[in-house]
């Protein structure tokens, strides 16, 4: 028996191989430390729909919120796996969860590691220093452009009628109209916002100058959403005299983000920008295969890489297993801090260490990031390095 009870999501295509690389450090951290992991896996996702007619077994939804304390998702998504309503099958697991857990922030690391070219140009030429590439974005999760998919989400997973938001009409627009409210709270921004600070908090600055700096990335000059969750920001940047707080139009910003990423630190914005910006981010770090994240709440957390399923790349033991590894990294950050355990916090450092080491000495590596290695040689790999790690500390 552990002390921590994680589910285990394996979900779709590739997040199947990378779930089992996400275990995989779970059961290191296990055999060389007194911290053990109950886990349990749930079968889930697009395939999971085609197959039994079901997005996940009837209860698991309740099975994360009452008997978890924290959640891997490896990824949702199969092509042409679509409910009757036309949403995505699956959307029950990963949307259900944001919304339905209250999961209010999405929290995703940029960092570019030693030894890990960039993506941009598509090439392996290496224009920043990997010390000049090292932000978190924070991406709203639970509301904006994707509120009523996220409710629609959440009422399947518990069973409940699902929320369809009243008609509106639109003058001058005619025949078919398909739209999407995008309401932008007070609340929900701020708690957001106030997440952000806090994580600043942690941090060391940015790469440019070592300056504590949360950046509001919005579209206030068009959208009334944007414009409350500015207002929002601004009264809480007040608070924090010894952060800098900066501010940004998100079109702007993906000029900013490419051109000088070393300013950035940590990054607030609403849902659809952070989900689009994030992308983006992860072409600064290596790509999809380095992008590690965090759905977090008050209450409830779970931790996923952000490339999804990848279709095309299931079943060959060949994507990169760095964003899961760094997902459990996360994971152990935030159960450190949930609980006040800090072994675990330090655990979190030594999967940090582990990544790096193992990237800057370069040998081991998958396709993505410039090697042939394969998805379980790599995982393995790091796994042993944090094993070393761990004996030698605990
Ligand atoms: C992500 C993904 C999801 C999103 C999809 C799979 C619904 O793109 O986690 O960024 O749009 O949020
Ligand atoms: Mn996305």
């Amino acid at each position: 028996m552990g002390d921590h009870r994680i589910t285990v999501l394996p979900g779709d295509g590739t997040g199947r191989e990378v779930a089992l690389e996400a275990q995989r450090i779970l059961d290191t951290i296990q055999a060389n430390t007194n911290h053990g992991f109950d886990q349990t896996v749930i079968p889930c996702g697009g395939q999971h729909y085609i197959s039994t007619g079901e997005e996940w077994a009837p209860g698991s939804f309740e099975f994360c919120r009452d008997e978890t304390d924290a959640i891997f998702l490896g990824a949702i998504g199969q092509p042409g796996a679509r409910l009757p309503n036309g949403d995505l099958a699956g959307g029950s697991v990963i949307l259900g969860l944001r919304s339905g857990l209250d999961l209010y922030a999405n929290v995703r690391p940029i960092k570019l590691y030693e030894g890990v070219p960039h993506k941009i140009h598509g090439g392996f030429r290496q224009i920043w220093e990997p010390g000049m590439v090292d932000m978190t974005i924070l991406r709203e999760n639970t509301e904006g452009l994707y509120h009523a998919l996220l409710r629609r989400s959440a009422d399947r997973a518990q069973g409940r009628p699902e929320y369809e938001p009243e008609p509106m009409t639109f003058p001058g627009l005619e025949g078919e109209v398909a739209y999407d409210p995008r309401p932008i709270s007070r609340a929900g921004s701020q708690r957001l916002i106030e997440m952000g600070f806090d994580v600043a908090a942690t941090r060391n600055g940015a790469p440019s100058d070592g300056q504590r700096r949360v950046s509001c990335i919005d579209k206030s000059n068009v959208t009334r959403g944007c414009q409350l969750f500015r207002k929002t920001f601004e009264s809480i940047a007040e608070k924090h005299p010894n952060t800098e707080a900066d501010y940004g139009y998100i079109d702007a910003f993906m000029q900013w983000l490419t051109r000088s990423p070393e300013h950035y630190d940590v990054v607030v914005t609403s849902n659809m920008f952070g989900d689009i910006s994030t992308d983006l981010g992860a072409v600064l770090q290596g790509g999809m295969g380095m992008a590690a994240s965090g759905n977090i709440g008050d209450q409830h957390a779970f931790f996923e890489p952000v490339h999804g399923s990848a279709p095309k790349h299931a079943g060959l033991n060949k994507v990169n297993p760095i964003a899961s590894i760094n997902s459990i990294q996360m994971m152990m950050d935030y159960l450190g801090r949930k609980n006040g355990e800090d072994e675990l916090i330090e655990i979190a450092r030594l999967i940090d260490d582990s990544v790096a080491d193992h990237l800057r000495e370069g040998k081991l590596v998958t396709y993505d990031i410039g090697g042939s290695a394969s998805c379980s040689d790599v995982g393995t790999a790091i796994a042993d390095r944090l094993a070393h790690k761990l004996s030698e500390r605990f």
